[in-house]
């Protein structure tokens, strides 16, 4: 029987457990998208919650690939005293700390002159600017910029956002993706935007620096990104240099839909399927995120040989304190009801990335 308290490595990196704070977003970053003193005291909570590894919320590498208002940005040097703050926050109670790095792509709700795009969408009106391959090429060594400045700011790994329709995504949808150069059509030119970031931060920041992807290994359409496409590009991507990936969706039209649930309904891990697909395929280790809200259900997911950690988002926005009650008591729950109340409309209207479930639910 795995003891998911036990200490666990991904890579050369040690951690205390199989747990993960999955990659959320608070929304409290400044306008320049520096990290501010409400930055400091989540992580700082956080960081004295006991979880194995603590994964940043989405950070920009570029200001157009900024998703929204209150984002964390690492698209400058101007950035790195502040993130320095947030690892250090996590380090001071003796916990570990990966910074998600992420460019959005079509899906910014910035109000950019302009956007860039990895191929025109019909649908929007907005004006676009569809990559060049010299645009291409620049922003992969922006990834790896990002990286550096990472490492140099104290993370002790990278994740590269690789899910929810956001711009890695994006290359490797043929929804998204009608480019007819190097990078697009099948799946090995699909994937080369993925594999060149993944070999560009490598070559920057060494073979030992943990990196890991948070990776929509299917679209939520039968004419999208197949899971057997997924699969292969795992696997292209662990020879590449990634040493632990975290399962969660691509494309949805409705992405909060992927991780709602009804009220009354049971928690289930929704995509414990396809974590074990990934798993059977590569040998780092699989990270499962999304739904799971015991203890019970955590230790049965690994024991059954699905996946390796446990990720989770909301239970920890909850109770940022979940981890330990858990670890003193066996058959510890989460409160979180999968309702999705906790994220705020992306806009600056002062509304906190906090537990609404009494209001939505009435429990
Ligand atoms: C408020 C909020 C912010 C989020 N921000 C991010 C993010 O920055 N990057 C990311 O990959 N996922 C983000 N997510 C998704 C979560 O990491 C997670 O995949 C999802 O909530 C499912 O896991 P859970 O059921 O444990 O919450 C966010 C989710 C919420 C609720």
């Amino acid at each position: 029987m795995i003891d998911l308290f036990q200490p666990f490595q991904i890579g050369k990196l040690q951690l205390a457990n199989r747990f993960v704070r999955s990659a959320t977003w608070d929304g409290t970053a400044d306008e320049e998208g520096a990290v501010t003193e409400a930055s400091l005291a989540i992580y700082e909570k956080l960081g004295q919650g006991g979880i194995g590894l603590i994964v940043s919320g989405h950070v920009y590498v570029d200001p157009y690939g900024q998703a929204g208002f209150g984002q964390y940005g690492i698209h400058s040097d101007k950035m790195e005293p502040g993130l320095r703050k947030m690892a250090a926050a996590v380090h001071r109670s003796g916990g570990k700390i990966a910074i998600q790095i992420a460019h959005c792509g079509i899906q910014t709700t910035r109000r950019s002159p302009r956007l860039m795009v990895v191929s025109q969408d019909p649908a929007s009106k907005r004006e676009q600017h569809e990559m060049s391959d010299s645009d291409i090429e620049a922003l992969i060594n922006t990834f790896a910029q990002a990286a550096v400045r990472a490492k140099e700011a104290g993370f002790d790994a990278v994740q590269l956002h690789g899910a929810h329709g956001y711009l890695l995504s994006q290359f490797l949808s043929p929804l998204t993706n009608r480019r007819n150069d190097r990078w697009g059509g099948n799946i090995e030119n699909r994937s080369r935007f993925h594999l060149e970031v993944i070999r560009r931060i490598r070559q920057a920041v060494g073979r030992d620096y943990p990196l890991l992807i948070k990776f929509g290994v299917r679209d939520e359409s039968d004419d999208g990104l197949s899971i057997e496409e997924g699969i292969t590009t795992a696997e292209r991507m662990c020879e590449a240099g990634i040493d632990a990936i975290e399962i969660s969706f691509g494309y949805s039209p409705n992405p909060s839909s992927m991780t709602t649930l009804k009220p009354g309904e049971p928690p289930r891990a929704f995509f414990r399927d396809r974590a074990a697909a990934v798993k059977q395929a590569v040998k780092v280790p699989v990270i499962l995120v999304a739904g799971i809200r015991s203890m019970a259900m955590a230790k049965e997911i690994v024991n059954s040989g699905d996946a390796d950690m446990i990720s989770m988002s909301r239970p920890f926005i909850q109770e940022p304190g979940l981890l330990k009650r858990w670890q003193n008591n066996a058959g510890g729950t989460s409160d979180c009801i999968s309702c999705n109340r906790c994220f705020p409309p992306l806009k600056p209207d002062g509304r906190l990335v906090v537990c609404r479930k009494k209001e939505s639910s009435g429990v």
